[in-house]
């Protein structure tokens, strides 16, 4: 082939439109996300994760009797199967808890015998499974990790709610519990995110719902996609103190080096969830007399966006907020899973409903046609 028939790849496939999709849409110019058609922005601070996941799976929000009945089907599924929980004492203390969270969901897949049905109803009923048991896998593993009993649901709360509870081993206060319904609420799905576009390949082959969910937990792990969050901790833990934040910037930029949490692919204006993220790391930073991390943000915020021409992306904030609700760090990640899980569900029972197996192709860049030599020939 030569140079002028030969093919462009599109690194990173880059402004691909790889299928359509009606769970959310982003409009990367104009800084805008919405689900199914709302504008997140309008509704963040006024809807339940319970409604935002109904909205995801059903294109259309709830009515209120819905919504509580919904509410009702998801938080008794938070209680785990015994032999996960079990299976939690023998996980390595210092496995990662993405590592322990990808197993564990492909673990539930043992227990579920209704694994192998790819029907719509099976699906429905495992991805309410899904959303309930992720966020409890997570609070029941670093309970068990850390010598503590584990905690039930309360059924008469949601699951941002209940998350927090069965974490930290106490009910939230209120504007804890409000800061994390609202982290679920604007992480729950980004269209074809890698994660996302990673469970749809996978369900694009026909496999199981817990597969799929395995693979975009691999995904979301990596630095450059989820794990952002817990870098952007670990950023702000190294520079100590709003004095020493350009400093540390600068450093970090004449290295070369990435600064986390900020950059998109898509967004060429600030991300439009960590406007909301931003408000209540500044509100939790200030009721926890002491917490230096808002402060450092802002002067990293003012200082990237001068020199790079970059902005925050949802991680960013996340961090501090995490933070401050008291989520240990190396757990930030598993937060954007237990929220994601909702996106990543619905996208999966829409490729299943309408399914061709994803199969691009790829441009070979070695040398061919090469004459085979057999072993004993080769010198
Ligand atoms: N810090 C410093 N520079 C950054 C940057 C960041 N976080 N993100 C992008 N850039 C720069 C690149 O160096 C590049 O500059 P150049 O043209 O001078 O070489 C330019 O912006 C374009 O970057 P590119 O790598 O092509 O963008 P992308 O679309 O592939 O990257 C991300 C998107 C998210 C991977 C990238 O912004 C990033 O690595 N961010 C940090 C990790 C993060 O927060 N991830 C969570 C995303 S929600």
């Amino acid at each position: 082939m030569d140079n002028e028939t030969r093919p462009v790849p599109v690194r990173g496939l880059e402004g691909v439109i790889a299928g359509e999709t009606r769970v959310s849409y982003v409009d990367g110019i104009n800084g805008k996300l919405y689900y199914a058609g709302y504008d997140i922005d309008e509704m963040a601070e006024q809807i339940t994760y319970e409604e935002c996941v109904y909205l995801l799976w059903n294109d259309r929000l709830p009515t209120a009797k819905e919504r509580e009945a919904f509410r009702q089907q998801l938080i008794p599924e938070m209680t785990l199967p015994a032999p996960l929980v079990q299976w939690f004492k023998r996980v390595p203390p210092e496995v990662h808890p993405m590592v322990m969270l990808r197993s564990a969901v492909s673990d539930l897949a043992l227990y579920d015998p209704e694994t192998e049905d790819n029907s719509i109803e099976a699906n429905r009923r495992k991805a309410i499974r899904l959303v309930a048991r992720v966020p409890a896998i997570i609070g029941g593993f670093y309970r068990i990790h850390n010598g503590k009993e584990l905690v039930p649901p309360d059924t008469t709360k949601g699951i941002a709610f209940n998350f927090l509870r069965m974490f930290l081993g106490r009910d939230p206060d209120e504007y804890e519990a409000k800061a994390m319904e609202l982290i679920f609420i604007l992480h729950a799905d980004h269209e074809f995110n890698a994660s996302t576009f990673a469970a749809r390949v996978t369900a694009s082959t026909l496999a199981d719902i817990y597969a799929a969910v395995t693979a975009a937990i691999g995904a979301l792990k990596g630095p450059l996609h989820g794990g952002a969050n817990q870098r952007v901790m670990e950023m702000l833990i190294g520079i100590g103190s709003p004095e020493d934040a350009d400093d540390y910037i600068d450093g970090l930029l004449d290295k070369g080096h990435r600064i986390m949490g900020f950059g998109h692919r898509e967004y060429k204006v600030e991300d439009p969830r960590a406007k909301h993220l931003r408000g209540y790391a500044g509100r939790l930073c200030s009721i926890e007399r002491g917490c230096p991390y808002y402060e450092i943000s802002k002067r990293i915020e003012e200082k990237v966006i001068k020199a790079k021409g970059i902005y925050p992306n949802v991680d960013f904030y996340s961090a501090t907020v995490q933070h401050s609700i008291g989520i240990p760090v190396e757990y930030y990640t598993t937060v954007f899973a237990a929220s994601r899980i909702a996106g990543w569900t619905a996208h999966i029972m829409e490729q299943h409903a309408d399914n061709r197996l994803m199969r691009p192709r790829s441009l070979f860049a070695g040398q061919f046609p090469r004459k085979f030599v057999p072993i004993e020939e080769r010198g």
